[in-house]
């Protein structure tokens, strides 16, 4: 029997950053609707990995697929299209937009309207807002943030922020979503909160990349974990390889 094509490939995957080799010739498979958390020291080349297979940065060498397509030197445009997102391990938010939207604008890249550029209110762009909004409002629903719609994006805590970064991703309905660092310096009582949306993120069958310290919560999420160190895989298998004693020495000395 021929094996399914995975979701995403990354095969003999470098980057170089100048003298520093960021990426080491990565090979990786990613199963369709399976987690998969990147563990690694600082500087591992965990973030790097994420920005060759969202597109923000172009491999040196080597190749990413995406369900069997060479992605090559395809857009990050393109690759939202193609339904891969991602979050970024630092929050961005635009001053003077609301929650709602943020929304808005994140879902113009797969329906076709340029809000931003609108001027004119045509009955045409009124209606595809209302349609956008429709489809906006249970994602905030699903993050908590529903209630805020109408704030201002940058009167959110730090926390949800990150929740928001995670709808906006969402919004896009991805097959593939990858997320740098999603608890990073969020609260516990939203990181609960989070915990529990990545649960129902994966529910619904979507494939995961997830760059995570939170040991605890990555021996929890995941099917398959990657541990990095200097830009080559130490280790990839289930979740017991975190006891692995090279895998602890490779961890232990980790800073968030
Ligand atoms: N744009 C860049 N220019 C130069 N060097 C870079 C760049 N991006 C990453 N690097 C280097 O590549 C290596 C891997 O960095 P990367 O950000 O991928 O690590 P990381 O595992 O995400 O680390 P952290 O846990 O601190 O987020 C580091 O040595 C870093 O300094
Ligand atoms: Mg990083």
């Amino acid at each position: 029997m021929s094996r399914p094509v995975p979701e995403l490939e990354v095969t003999a995957l470098t980057r170089r950053f100048g003298g520093v080799t960021a990426l080491d010739a990565v090979n990786l498979t990613f199963t369709t609707g399976e987690v998969t958390c990147l563990v690694g020291p600082n500087g591992s080349g965990k973030s790097t990995l994420v920005d060759c297979v969202t597109g923000v940065t172009r491999p040196t060498s080597g190749s990413v697929r995406l369900r069997g397509a060479d992605l090559g030197r395809t857009s990050q445009r393109a690759r939202v299209r193609a339904g891969l997102r991602r979050t970024f391990q630092a929050v961005h938010t635009f001053a003077g937009l609301t929650v709602l939207e943020h929304m808005l604008i994140a879902q113009q890249e797969t329906d076709g309207v340029r809000w931003l550029a609108q001027v004119v209110r045509s009955p045409g762009l009124r209606r595809a807002e209302k349609t956008a909004t429709e489809k906006a409002m249970p994602v905030l629903e699903l993050v908590g943030l529903a209630g805020r719609a109408g704030d201002q994006a940058s009167a959110l805590s730090y926390g949800q922020q990150k929740l928001l970064g995670l709808a906006i991703a969402l919004a896009g309905e991805p097959n593939v979503l990858c997320l740098d660092e999603p608890l990073a310096g969020v609260s516990p009582r939203l990181t609960d909160v989070l915990v529990g949306v990545l649960g129902e993120v994966r529910r619904r069958g979507v494939t995961l990349l997830v760059v995570e310290h939170d040991i605890d919560f990555v021996a929890d999420i995941s099917d398959q974990v990657v541990v990095l160190a200097e830009g080559q895989v130490v280790a990839a298998g289930p979740p017991s390889v975190l006891s692995d004693d090279v895998v602890f020495a490779t961890l232990s000395g980790t800073t968030r």
